[in-house]
């Protein structure tokens, strides 16, 4: 596809050779176990990604954000990590890695790779170690060990959940058989927390970002970014007194709960600031806080990790208001504060966008959940407990307006943080799983209540035939339905209108036309049109209506529907060129 003819052409190896790519980069999440399999075990790995390099230059995309591949039981897909300075065996090996990285950088892709700080496995050594050491040793010091309350020690230090369900606090077994102290866990239990007080844990993690850094990986995505440093001096408060102070969904706004969001979280950063600025080009970091909008500018600050996700968008629903209103504050926020916003609808640990906007309740008026609600699954519950996703989700409408907020988001100015299969359309796969597949510790510790994120990790469909759909030549982790091969990449490749070929389309089109991170917003005709214009006269008009309106003067460069007679029809997004 050629630039349009008003733009003079800027190579793609320019923009990527400087040290500020990441502020406007398209990056693409891999979910390394789901994304393509080499040796037909069932399980994605290393060597299934690099084989497929060609498609993600072809995509178009800048950067690969790679999801955890360390040695891990995978008690939470990987985010419970063994050794943070090695490569699961499941996965490949550390030469496997830079043959990747290589493979990805020969391409012109940069790679991020997730680093997990909060928490631990509860098989890593250093925990291992402080189980067999005995109480207030230096072993256990690296985590969160507490004697219990009550007589006999075994009433928890405090009644806290934890983000999957069931309490926060596991206690253990004393080496010499008797129950013993408790210790703390955010997540899942076999994700023992960090003290980061210890000097030792600040050091291990130094010392895990200079052996990536120094591998060549390009950037890093960090997990729970908000949690690491706590204040748990006694006596803890209860779950009634953290809820008392709570401002409702948007939790606490003042840095004083006991481990969200705590003012001195930042010394961390700007620690790992210096040591990433000591290479060139500075690696990037972008910080995974589920922190209120107010307080997510410092996470993103440039003496910090420089960028922060932005999960406003991703909550909303498909409504012209609230993505302008969100969009306006969030690059006047990145302005102020001299970060790049970042964008994102899937990911991970969501209901695909595909599908959310499919749900009867986001085609109304129906608030989102809350962070924690969508984090853990219980959006999906809505519809997945309930007889199916075909049945109850309006695919179709789901995916053109996901086309249509993709679309818009392409043209924002900042990041845009993709997660794999979005480029296919993917839906959610729902009761297709049966629970006896389930793996996400979501389901387990909410014992089926909440279904959990396995619906948006099933491996990708490269093929429309075959046992795994070409994900690999056996069978894939989690059951594929046979739905899925009317998504896959043979299906679409080359296909006119495909959002395959959307997807390539605009991202081909992103980079030739990004410059300045400016967006002025521009008249329409109705209060569910947005429209607004980047610089070099690149527009972007979507409609969030139900009845077509008339397009505004321009060449169209690309459209997330059919559009004909002079009219935007509904749920569709278009680029305007002058
Ligand atoms: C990751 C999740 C993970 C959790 C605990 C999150 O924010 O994205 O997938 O379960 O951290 O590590």
């Amino acid at each position: 596809m050629s630039t349009p003819a008003s733009l003079p052409e800027r190579s793609d190896s320019d923009r990527m050779s400087s040290p500020t790519w990441w502020r406007q980069a398209s990056v693409y999440q891999i979910y390394p176990r789901s994304f393509a399999d080499s040796n037909a075990d069932g399980i994605g790995n290393i060597k299934g990604i690099t084989s497929r390099v060609p498609y993600l230059k072809e995509l178009g995309i800048d950067a690969v954000w790679l999801s955890p591949f360390y040695p891990s039981a995978l008690a939470d897909g990987g985010y419970d990590v063994d050794n943070y300075r090695d490569v699961d065996s499941k996965l490949g090996t550390l030469a496997d890695f830079d043959e990747m990285a290589a493979a990805l950088h020969e391409a012109g892709i940069k790679l991020i790779v997730d680093i997990v700080p909060n928490h631990s496995s509860d098989r890593h050594e250093w925990f291992q170690e402080a189980l067999a050491s005995p109480k207030n040793s230096a072993a256990r010091d690296r985590y969160i060990f507490r004697d219990g309350l009550g007589p006999h020690g075994d009433v928890p230090p405090a009644d806290w959940d934890s983000v999957f369900g069931g309490p926060a606090w596991e206690r253990i077994v004393e080496p010499d058989g008797t129950p013993g102290q408790w210790y703390m866990h955010i997540f899942a239990k076999e994700q023992p927390d960090f003290n980061w007080d210890n000097p030792e844990v600040r050091e291990d993690f130094l010392k895990t970002l200079r052996f990536w850094s120094d591998r060549g990986v390009d950037g890093f995505r960090i997990d729970v970014a908000h949690a690491l440093v706590k204040d748990l001096s006694a006596p803890l408060p209860s779950k009634a007194q953290l809820e008392a102070k709570s401002h409702g969904a948007d939790g606490f706004v003042d840095g004083t709960h006991p481990f969200w969001d705590r003012d001195d979280v930042h010394e961390i950063y700007t620690e790992w600031r210096k040591l990433f600025n000591e290479y060139n080009p500075p690696r990037t970091a972008v910080a995974e806080a589920w922190v209120h909008t107010d307080r997510r500018a410092r996470y993103a600050s440039p003496e910090g990790l420089g960028q922060a996700f932005n999960f406003d968008l991703l909550q909303a629903n498909f409504d012209a208001n609230e993505f302008k209103e969100i969009i306006s504050k969030n690059l006047a926020d990145a302005q102020a504060s001299g970060a790049s916003s970042t964008w994102v609808f899937s990911n991970h640990d969501v209901v695909r966008h595909a599908t959310r906007y499919g749900l009867a309740e986001s085609a109304g008026s129906e608030p989102s959940g809350s962070e924690t609600e969508i984090m853990s699954g219980q959006v999906g519950k809505r519809w997945l407990l309930d007889g199916g996703l075909r049945e109850d989700v309006n695919a179709e409408l789901g995916l053109r307006r996901a086309r249509a907020a993709s679309l818009l988001m392409l043209a924002l100015p900042g990041s845009a943080y993709l997660y794999q299969g979005e480029e296919l359309g993917l839906q959610e796969v729902g009761s297709e799983i049966p629970d006896s597949a389930r793996q996400d510790p979501a389901f387990f510790r909410n014992k089926g209540v909440d279904v959990g994120r396995d619906g948006c990790r099933v491996p990708l469909p490269w093929t429309s035939t075959g046992s795994s759909f070409g994900f690999g030549d056996g069978c894939s982790h989690l059951p594929q339905p046979h739905w899925f091969a009317d998504y896959s990449v043979q299906s679409q490749d080359g296909v006119e209108g495909s959002t395959l070929e959307l997807y390539r389309k605009a991202l081909k089109l992103r980079s030739q036309l990004q410059s300045e991170e400016k967006l002025e917003w521009l008249p329409s005709s109705s209060p569910d049109v947005l429209h607004f214009t980047r610089p070099n006269g690149w527009q972007c008009v979507t409609n969030f209506g139900t009845a077509p309106v008339a397009l505004p003067e321009g060449d169209i460069a690309v459209s997330s529907a059919p559009v004909t007679n002079g009219q935007l029809p509904a749920n569709t997004t278009v680029w305007l060129m002058p």
